[in-house]
């Protein structure tokens, strides 16, 4: 499924940058995302925040938490 129609921008790409901990703007500039119709813009954000979402609120295990 394509974020970005005028970039052929796949969602599984903005998640990959998204989970190495790229935000919105430093994607943009990677990937031309939201540059030319702009439409896809409020998509690809919600994209990114959501990756950003789950890597926060997620469960540190007990395993490999600091004594
Ligand atoms: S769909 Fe992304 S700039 Fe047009």
């Amino acid at each position: 499924m394509y974020v970005c129609v005028c970039n052929a921008l796949k969602v599984d790409t903005v998640r990959c940058l998204a989970a190495e901990g790229l935000s919105f703007e430093e994607i943009q500039a990677i990937t031309n995302c939201a540059g030319n119709c702009g439409s896809c813009r409020e998509f690809a954000e919600t994209v990114v925040e959501s990756v950003h979402s789950l890597q926060q609120n997620r469960p540190v295990l007990p395993f490999l938490s600091p004594a």
